[in-house]
C-alpha cells in the first residue's frame, strides 16, 4: 500500500481527530508526513503512531492564524523532506454553539481567524511550493455546514462556507500550473469536537434523527476520502465539496 511513497504529506491539526487519523493513513501508505498544530505532547503522539507503523513523521508547531508560523511550517517541510506534495489543511475550531446575536467578537475572531484565515494563510504559503515543483494537491477540511446551516451555528458555518469558496477559488486558480484543489465536509465526526454533544442525555436520539446513517462517523471515514482525494485515483478531481457525513445535511 505505498500509494504515497516518495510523496510529502503536511496535516494542519494532527495533533487529534482527523488529522491524527490522516496523518497515520498517509504515513502508512508511505508519504513522510508533517504534523502541524498547537499542542506539542498530542502531535507528537501522532508522530510516535506514524512511526510505529513504519512510517516517517516530523512535528512543527504552528499557530495556523499566525502568518510567520504558518510560513515556518512550509519552511519546515522543505528544509527537512526537500518537497511538498499534499497538503491537508484541517486545523479549526467549533467556537460555541449560539445565536448570532449572542456570539461575541472574541469568539467570531477566533473561529474565523483559525477556520478560514488560517486555510487562506495555509495556501498561501504551500502553493508557491507546488507551482515550483510543477504540482500538487491540498484539501481543505470544510465541513457539512460549509454546504448548509443551522440555527446556532452561524459563525462556524460562515467560516466553512468560506473554507469552499476559496477551495473553488484556488482550484480555478492553480489547476492550469497541475494543483488540484478540493473541500471536504464531514457531518458528526466522533472527535473532541463533538465531545459536547455526545455528552447530552438525549444524544443518541439526536443523532438517529438528523443522521440517516443513524450514527456518527469515525475519524478514520473521514480520512479515507482524504487519502482517496489526495491519490491518483482522483487525478480528475478538483474543485468541488466532497460531503462525508452519513447523508445528513444535504
Ligand atoms: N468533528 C466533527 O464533527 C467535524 C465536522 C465537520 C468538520 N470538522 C472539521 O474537522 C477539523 C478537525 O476537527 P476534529 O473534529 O478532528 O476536532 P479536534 O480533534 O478538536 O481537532 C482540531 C484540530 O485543529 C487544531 N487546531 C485548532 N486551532 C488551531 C490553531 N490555531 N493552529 C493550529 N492548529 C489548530 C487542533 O490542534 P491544537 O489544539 O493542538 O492546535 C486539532 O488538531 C476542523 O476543521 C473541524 O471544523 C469536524
Amino acid at each position: 500500500m505505498n500509494t504515497f511513497a516518495g510523496k510529502v504529506a503536511l496535516v494542519t491539526g494532527g495533533s487529534s481527530g482527523i488529522g491524527r487519523a490522516t496523518a497515520i493513513k498517509f504515513g502508512e501508505r508511505g508519504a513522510r508526513v508533517v504534523v502541524a498544530a498547537r499542542r506539542e505532547r498530542e502531535s507528537k503522539e501522532t508522530v510516535d503512531m506514524i512511526k510505529k507503523a513504519g512510517g516517517e513523521a516530523m512535528f512543527v508547531q504552528t499557530d495556523v492564524r499566525i502568518a510567520s508560523q504558518v510560513e515556518n511550517m512550509v519552511n519546515q517541510t522543505v528544509k527537512e523532506y526537500g518537497r511538498l506534495d499534499i497538503a491537508f489543511n484541517n486545523a479549526g475550531v467549533g467556537g460555541i454553539m449560539a445565536r448570532m446575536i449572542r456570539t461575541t467578537e472574541e469568539i467570531f475572531d477566533e473561529v474565523v481567524d483559525t477556520n478560514f484565515k488560517g486555510v487562506w494563510l495555509s495556501m498561501k504559503y504551500e502553493i508557491p511550493v507546488m507551482l515550483k515543483q510543477g504540482g500538487g494537491v491540498i484539501i481543505n477540511n470544510a465541513s457539512i455546514a460549509g454546504v448548509s446551516t443551522a440555527e446556532r451555528l452561524s459563525v462556524y458555518s460562515g467560516s466553512k462556507h468560506a473554507i469552499v469558496a476559496i477551495s473553488n477559488a484556488a482550484a480555478t486558480e492553480y489547476g492550469r500550473d497541475n494543483i488540484r484543489v478540493v473541500a471536504i465536509c464531514p457531518g458528526w465526526i466522533k472527535t473532541r469536537m463533538t465531545e459536547e454533544l455526545r455528552a447530552q442525555k438525549d444524544a443518541d436520539a439526536i443523532i438517529q434523527s438528523s443522521v440517516p446513517l443513524k450514527r456518527m462517523g469515525e475519524p478514520e471515514e473521514v480520512a479515507e476520502m482524504v487519502i482517496w482525494l489526495a491519490s491518483d485515483a482522483a487525478s480528475y478531481v478538483s474543485g468541488g465539496a466532497f460531503v462525508v457525513s452519513g447523508g445528513m445535511g444535504i
